[in-house]
């Protein structure tokens, strides 16, 4: 039996580029300060939230003598939490790395299953054999990860009483926007209470949707997109070449829509649907399968009854009267438990709550297919609310452009055919190896922690900017978490959190997409990115996202 797979032993020989202002000894990089920094809003309330970290100066590192910088031996813990994200392993690496080149005592101790692991103690030390066995491969399963939340004041207070027993110095948290705000928290929970335990933050999801003036992406969105990219581009060819089938695929992306606006740009499939402009023009769901059946229509006159559609994960709830029907549900869910509990078939649970509804509401439902309809109704998480990232919002939407062209078939508005297959590509894309440029990102961002680390700062993210530049080019330095937040109004109570980012519509990416999509509708302009190459011409295995590229201006 095969232990590694070619590339696998391939890429446990990758090195990371380092960008040059990391590559000195640590003591000639000086921790340069920028001015004070306020948040994103609400900035009266989260100074009194974050009293010992709020308005810290963003920090850039740059050549120079740099005497203040720790050199007694640290042990270090870190913890990935959330969702998987190619180049996770990475950030250990560079974690590990930086850690043994600033002091071979260092010590890096990983926390196992996410932050259940520090709260709960597990942990273990990562060792170079270990870590030589996942240098640039995807996963997380160097030291898993969990979705835990630390968040009430026990967890605190578990959290700083593990630190303690077990002499962690630091601790780095590989997270998305919920997971680093828990970091901005923990960070002035030890502060508070003169635990002396930094806390540093690393940006990670695929969806893409942490980042802001400071933090250019997020690591792994690079390699799900292209990874799905791939995907899609090659049931571009099939359609194009089958000549029969309309495609319908949903990619992953809780929220925001920027996979999908990025997988746009790679395949250019004939639709689009971007939530973010959904809920900005309100659509209801019937405009939407309008906008869609219009285009199918438009196509099958011209004898092309094929196409592709990309939708993203989190459709659903940009539609405003989906998100109320939601809201209802969930409403009447909690308060009629008990009575329907009590029920034992579908069709009576389902009489019961129409006649909670609401005209409008029930409507709505009654429009739906009825496996959506029993869906929304049976798939509930464990505090009782609709799944709502579990619908196959590709099949709704397939079954209702068939009801709609049907309709439109009767009145001569439609005369073509339409068959459709659906997908979802969702977990395929998470656990990659990693792109050559989330390697070297991820690679920074964890040898950049041990500087910020070492200079004795706390409640910062790792960053390392310009990164449509060449890796060594990058710049890297700290962003203090608190200049990220605002207030945000979470299960009825005003909390602090790290802004998510949406696709802005007034933003570069958004409108490029918008300027062609008219174009592609009609007219096939099909790419095919074809796989990640990890080896080649630098055009290929180290291009950026197109999202990256259009933000920074580089792409017109
Ligand atoms: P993170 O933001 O935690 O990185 O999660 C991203 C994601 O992959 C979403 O795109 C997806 O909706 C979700 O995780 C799936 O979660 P789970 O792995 O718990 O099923």
């Amino acid at each position: 039996m095969e232990k590694l797979s070619e590339l696998q032993k391939l890429r446990l020989d990758f090195k990371p580029v380092l960008p040059s202002i990391l590559r000195s000894g640590f003591s000639s990089i000086r921790p340069k300060a920028g001015r004070a920094t306020s948040s994103i809003a609400d900035s009266d309330k989260l100074k009194g939230i974050f009293e010992h970290n709020f308005g810290k100066p963003v920090i850039t590192f740059v050549k120079g003598k740099n005497p203040s910088l720790n050199k007694k031996p640290l042990r270090v813990g870190v913890v990935l939490s959330g969702g998987q994200a190619a180049g996770g392993h990475n950030v250990i690496a560079g974690l590990f790395d930086g850690l043994k080149k600033a002091n071979k005592k260092n010590k890096l101790i990983g926390f196992l299953g996410g932050p259940s692991g520090i709260i709960d103690g597990k942990m273990m030390e990562i060792t170079d054999k270990i870590i030589d066995a996942y240098r640039n491969t995807g996963g997380f399963d160097i030291i898993q990860s969990g979705r835990t939340k630390i968040e009430t004041p026990e967890q605190f207070e578990k959290s700083k009483n593990s630190m303690i027993a077990n002499k962690i110095d630091a601790l780095v948290m590989v997270g998305g926007d919920d997971s680093n705000t828990n970091g901005a928290l923990l960070a002035e929970y030890f502060s508070k209470e003169k635990a002396p335990v930094q806390v540093i933050g690393v940006p990670k999801t695929i969806d893409g949707d942490l980042k802001n003036d400071m933090v250019e992406t997020s690591f792994g969105f690079d390699t799900a997109t292209k990874l799905y990219a791939e995907l899609v581009g090659n049931i571009c060819r099939d359609v194009n070449s089958a000549r029969k089938y309309w495609h319908f695929v949903r990619l992953m992306g809780r929220s925001a829509s920027h996979i999908t606006l990025e997988v746009a740009f790679q395949t250019q499939p004939n639709m689009a649907l971007i939530g973010e402009e959904v809920l900005d023009r309100k659509m209801t769901l019937s405009q939407i399968v309008d906008s869609i059946a219009g285009v199918i229509a438009r196509r099958a006159e011209a004898k092309k009854n094929f196409g592709v559609v990309l939708v993203p994960e989190g459709l659903i709830e940009f539609i405003p009267e989906f998100k109320a029907l939601i809201k209802s549900l969930n409403d009447i869910m909690a308060k009629e438990e008990a009575q329907l509990s009590g029920m034992d078939s579908v069709r009576a649970k389902k009489d019961f709550i129409y006649t909670k509804l609401d005209a409008g509401m029930a409507a709505l439902m009654k429009s739906l297919p009825e496996g959506i309809e029993s869906q929304l109704i049976l798939d509930r998480d464990p505090h009782g609310n609709v799944m709502v990232s579990q619908i196959e919002t590709e099949k709704l939407l397939v079954e209702m452009a068939h009801k709609k062209l049907s309709e439109m078939k009767k009145d001569g508005a439609f005369n073509g055919k339409f068959a459709a297959i659906t997908h979802f590509f969702g977990y395929e894309g998470r656990c990659g190896f990693p792109t050559n440029f989330d390697a070297n990102y991820c690679y920074a961002l964890g040898y950049n922690a041990v500087l910020l680390i070492g200079n004795g700062l706390t409640g910062y993210m790792s960053s390392v900017r310009g990164l449509t530049k060449a890796p060594s080019l990058w710049t890297a330095g700290g962003v203090p978490l608190t200049m990220m937040m605002n207030i945000e109004r979470r299960k009825g109570e005003d909390k602090p959190v790290i802004q998510k980012a949406l696709v802005e519509l007034e933003g570069r990416p958004f409108k490029a997409w918008a300027s062609m999509r008219e174009k592609l509708a009609e007219e096939d302009g099909y790419l095919f990115p074809g796989p990640i190459q990890y080896y080649g011409p630098d055009a290929i295995v180290n291009a950026t996202t197109k999202t990256l590229q259009y933000e920074k201006g580089g792409k017109k």
